[in-house]
């Protein structure tokens, strides 16, 4: 049965490019990005790991831990790394997990048969330092992802875990975010949004982001 959102992310222990992984064990505090890729010596692929390691500073920032993973062996990985580095302008630096025996592939339903019968597609799961999955996206081999958006729903889910509050659509950092409809105490929503509200319905009340001054320190 495919993963559902709160449920546990399954732990594994898998090789690496960075040697073997226990996964739990391997996040620790951390929040998790784990994301399949169809294949090594790709050119979406090539983009994406890129991507990910120039975003090294902005994962770093929110506390999270990146990792990859394909059904090719270490060794290819390795080599691969390479390619990666050289056209991309950058250093991978997260480990890409060697599925040969596609066991973490079959723990997180990354192999969609009517898809492809043997390659992993483009999963991506968020997972909290509960080791909750808090994202699940989906996107096939023809798409890249954008790192961007995966960034910008962690921010959600750490602002919305810290306060009773919920983003709207496309709603950046800084942008005003929405009380949650259970959060009715007047006196409780003084306390927690200072800056006051907007009812533009008495179901959707709009308020400046919390974190406003948040620099993510
Ligand atoms: C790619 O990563 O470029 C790719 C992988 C599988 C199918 C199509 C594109």
């Amino acid at each position: 049965m495919s993963l559902r959102l709160g449920d546990t992310a399954p732990d594994f222990e898998q090789d690496s490019s960075e040697g073997p992984i226990r996964f739990h064990e391997w996040l620790g505090d951390s929040w998790g990005v784990l994301f399949s890729h169809p294949a090594d010596f790709t050119p979406v692929c090539t983009t994406e790991l890129g991507l990910t390691a120039k975003l090294k500073d902005e994962f770093a920032k929110r506390n999270v831990k990146a990792v990859a993973l394909s059904v090719d062996p270490v060794d290819s990985h390795k080599e691969w790394i390479k390619d990666i580095n050289e056209t991309q302008g950058c250093s991978v630096n997260f480990p890409i997990i060697a599925d040969q025996d596609r066991k973490v592939s079959a723990l997180y339903d990354m192999i969609h048969p009517e898809a492809d019968s043997s390659l992993t597609v483009r999963s991506l799961f968020v997972i909290d330092p509960n080791k909750k999955i808090r994202l699940t996206i989906t996107y096939p081999a023809s798409t890249g992802r954008n790192f961007n958006e995966v960034l910008r729903v962690i921010d959600s889910l750490q602002m919305t875990d810290e306060h009773k509050v919920a983003t709207p659509g496309n709603w950046e950092v800084g942008g005003d975010v929405v009380i949650v409809p259970s959060l009715q105490d007047e006196d409780e929503i003084k306390q927690r949004f200072p800056q006051g509200y907007k009812a533009v319905k008495s179901y959707l009340r709009m308020t400046p982001d919390p974190r406003s001054n948040w620099s993510g320190e």
